[in-house]
């Protein structure tokens, strides 16, 4: 008979695995402590902007005309506990509060819920990225509580996905990496990502510490490929280089590759800051620190690249204080194709010039609701064109499409005066000074 799976917390992860495990042929029950997503997912809506999802939730939630019905959710541990053969811990681990370390308090409480109800056999699948050390605490905890005993087992499978392509990522993953103690386990995750892995997608075996691992280490790896292209464009700054001309260069060596190298405002979102923060407290507790010390470095020259662009604007507007410049940002999440504003360099260095007197006007194609919760007193404006109008100069923070095909003539006609700082490097120069800016962009004085 075909597995039953669960699906325990349905942010961005959990909703998104969800729908893939009903995509992918199987029935699936999915639950959250928040009776609003649950109504929302419900009715087949999605609680934030992520491209494919809402599509992939509705051809599969019972209820909805012409879906499979595969999908339903439900607020009742013990009917989730009844209903599944594997469970999908997916709940958020947020930064605690004044530390660096992990809140581990949504996942310790979800698998005590969970686990008072499991009879066995059960296979609970970790799939939030926590503290190496968590899955070997959880185990023991489980055989604590379940009523099922020993027949109620733990692995540890760490979600690679990235925001704007999260349903690609999942039902295509690049590796599928899995901590288990079993060969039971291997093989009902075998089972489970048997799709993916017949489509070629690589199945790592490992212990529990090496699957937690995997994730922080993985996600360390890209913040500092971040940081290290970051820190060269300071360089390329003081000695008058072109950053992306050298990522470029550079990249062409495949040992180095060309992606993560793109220069800017640096990194932010709801994983790679609080990651590695929660890597190095980690380290620290286990007497490692000084292995990540350099994390430490990654994690400053990423902020202080949000403090350079503010100096930048503060020079393009002749060097003095903000006070009564009119600023346009566009963007305000932390990456393109999400809505999501968690930790964005665009909204920092918005607030930063706006604390400093500056009058800034944001605009983002998916992020004005986000943005406007978090930081009300910045000025929004419902288009480009309207955030641009009467600036004094234009940051662009954040690399949506639709600023690539800006019509930059246009917008001149609109702007108090044409400048340009393309804080994502991501702007064609040509382009915008064809139609009569001045064109800057952050680690490339002389492009
Ligand atoms: C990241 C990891 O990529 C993903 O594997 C993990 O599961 C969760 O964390 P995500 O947070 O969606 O995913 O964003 P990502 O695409 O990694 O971008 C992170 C930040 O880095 C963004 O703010 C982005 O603008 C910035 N970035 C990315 C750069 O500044 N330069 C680059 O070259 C690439």
């Amino acid at each position: 008979m075909a597995l039953k799976i669960t699906v325990i917390g349905t942010g961005y992860l959990g909703a998104t695995h969800a729908a893939a495990m009903a995509e992918l042929g199987f029935e699936v029950l999915g639950l959250d402590v928040v009776p609003e997503k649950i109504e929302m997912l419900g009715r087949g809506q999605v609680p934030m902007f992520e491209p494919g999802l809402e599509e992939l939730l509705r051809k599969h939630v019972a209820g909805i005309e012409g879906s499979t019905g595969r999908l339903r959710f439900t607020m009742d541990w013990a009917e989730v506990a009844e209903f599944g053969d594997v469970h999908f811990v997916c709940v958020n681990t947020p930064q605690k509060h004044g530390e660096y370390a992990c809140d581990m308090s949504y996942v310790d409480s979800a698998v005590e819920s969970l686990a008072k109800h499991l009879r066995g056999p059960n296979l609970v699948v970790g799939k939030s990225t926590v503290p190496v050390g968590s899955a070997d605490r959880l185990a023991a905890r489980i055989l604590e509580l379940a009523p099922g005993g020993g027949e109620v087992e733990l692995a540890w499978n760490p979600e690679f996905l990235r925001e704007g392509f999260a349903v690609d990522d999942t039902l295509h993953p690049d590796r599928i990496v899995v901590g288990v103690r079993s060969e039971r386990a291997e093989e009902l995750l075998r089972e489970v990502y048997a799709s993916p892995i017949a489509d070629g997608s690589p199945f790592v075996v490992t212990d529990f510490p090496t699957a937690e691992l995997v994730k922080t280490s993985a996600n360390s790896f890209l913040a500092t490929k971040i940081s290290f292209i970051n820190a060269m464009a300071e360089v390329c700054e003081a000695a008058g280089g072109d950053v992306a001309k050298l990522a470029e260069a550079i990249g062409h060596d495949d040992r180095i590759g060309k992606k993560f190298l793109r220069a800017g405002i640096g990194f932010g979102g709801g994983c790679l800051p609080k990651d590695i923060r929660a890597f190095m407290a980690r380290a620290g507790e286990l007497g490692a620190d000084q292995a990540l010390t350099f994390l430490r470095e990654i994690d400053s020259i990423n902020m202080r690249q949000r403090g350079q662009m503010v100096e930048l604007a503060r020079q393009a507007l002749g060097g003095g204080p903000f006070l009564g410049k009119r600023v346009a940002v566009l963007g305000a999440t932390f990456k393109p194709d999400s809505d999501d504003v968690r930790d964005s360099p665009a909204l920092n260095v918005a607030g930063q010039i706006h604390l400093q007197g500056g009058q800034v006007t944001v605009y983002d194609p998916k992020g004005m609701g986000n943005a406007r919760r978090l930081f009300p007193t910045l000025g929004y404006a419902d288009s480009a064109t309207e955030a641009v109008r009467g600036a004094d100069v234009v940051l662009h923070l954040t690399e949506w499409r639709e600023f690539r095909e800006l019509d930059a003539k246009a917008l001149g006609e609109v702007a108090a005066a044409r400048v340009i700082l393309d804080g994502r490097n991501a702007l064609d120069p040509e382009l915008w000074r064809k139609a009569g800016w001045s064109y800057r962009a952050m680690g490339r004085p002389t492009a």
